[in-house]
């Protein structure tokens, strides 16, 4: 991106683009961010250089434009850096231009139900440019529903297969969830499953879960989801000492059985230094004690009741019948599932999950929109 100015300030070198937008950056920032001779490892491109032998007054002595996009800077350390006009424009530190999933991730309420976000099974796994689209719904929409698949067990390892690999939880690689005779959590009962995140119980819960319909004869038993960032920001505006509440109190949450215990405890919202939302973590089937501040405890609880109300509102809710051979991929630090009430009496139902982090599918992302050349600033 062309650059028509530039104006070197006290603390700051002021950038100013041909439409018309303009920036300051910090001089430790931009000689931080810049590359000079001997900054980086010769083979692997990484940093060598340690930031503590920077000079903490360090300022430019030179600061002019090579062409039109790069602006090259002589350091009061006699070190020289470019920079281009386009990457510094892509970063830029006013608020709300955090990297990252933030700013690809779009929110949705009911109405996301008009226009599913069905791919085919075989054409993603066959083709890098569908299964980019593919990835890119999931990050976007926090979901996306794959059709097609074979009805058959293992199928969410042969899919991760395509994209990366699966993270192995207490469960193992794969879960069934069926009605089971000695239930230790209500999934693997008939009853209604309310709105949650998979896993609370870990420090760290997988970013992605699959979830594979092989078998669904019995009556009920639908799928409800819901947008955890559309909530979070529909509370945060309402009412942000409540939101800010659920940030700080960390809540135990705890799955158990015979095999393992296993507990964390962490806030129910993260949010990020602009107070935008990041992850949520809800299972209120999971959740155990919190202890905090005596301050926090009543906005914590406003907080939850009305975060419970906005999850559990089906108008922010959409709401299908999972078929034999459909995959529904979750993007689990932020949308939550639900699942009606069945009859198993009526017959059988029968599904997988899998869990992936969300990192396999970041990395998926920027190699296939490398090799595709088909580059989204907002992931890379
Ligand atoms: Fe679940």
């Amino acid at each position: 991106m062309a650059i028509t100015a530039l104006q070197v300030l006290e603390r700051t070198l002021r950038v100013t683009w041909d439409d018309g937008g303009a920036e300051e950056f910090h001089h430790l920032w931009l000689r931080d961010h810049g590359v000079a001779a001997g900054d980086l490892h010769a083979d692997t491109r990484e940093r060598v250089v340690d930031f503590h032998a920077l000079q903490p007054d360090l300022r430019p002595l030179e600061a002019e434009l090579e062409g039109e996009e790069t602006i090259r800077v002589v350091w009061s350390d006699r070190r020289e850096t470019r920079h281009d006009g386009g990457w510094l424009r892509a970063h830029t530190y006013a608020p709300g231009r955090g990297t990252g999933l933030g700013s690809a991730r779009e929110p949705w309420r009911a109405e996301m139900v008009e226009h599913l976000p069905f791919f085919d099974y075989r054409e993603v796994v066959e083709s890098e440019a569908i299964q980019l689209r593919f990835l890119r719904g999931l990050v976007r929409d926090g979901f996306s529903l794959l059709t097609g698949a074979p009805s058959a067990e293992g199928e969410v390892e042969r899919l991760a297969g395509h994209l990366g690999y699966l993270r192995e939880i207490c469960f193992g690689r794969l879960r069934d969830i069926r009605v089971e005779p000695s239930a230790y959590n209500i999934a693997f009962t008939d009853d209604v499953v309310k709105p949650h995140t998979d896993l609370a119980n870990y420090a760290w819960p997988p970013g992605v879960q699959f979830l594979h319909c092989l078998v669904q004869e019995a009556s009920g038993g639908e799928t409800r989801l819901v947008d955890g960032l559309a909530a979070a920001n529909d509370l945060r505006a309402e009412d942000r000492e409540a939101f800010d509440a659920l940030t700080r109190v960390e809540v135990e949450f705890q799955i158990s059985n015979r095999d393992y215990d296993v507990r964390a405890a962490s806030p129910i919202l993260v949010a990020g230094p602009e107070g935008e939302f990041k992850m949520i973590r809800f299972s209120n089937q999971a959740r155990r004690s919190f202890v905090c501040h005596p301050d926090l405890v009543e906005p914590f609880y406003r907080g939850y009741r009305r975060l419970s109300e906005l999850l559990n509102d089906a108008g922010n809710q959409v709401h299908f019948r999972l078929a034999p051979g459909q995959i529904l991929a979750m993007d689990n630090h932020r949308v939550l599932h639900a699942r009606d009430a069945f009859n198993a009496s009526s017959g059988r139902r029968h599904l997988q999950i899998g869990s992936m982090e969300m990192d396999v599918v970041m990395s998926r992302i920027r190699l296939l929109e490398r090799k595709l050349n088909d580059r989204d600033t907002r992931t890379a």
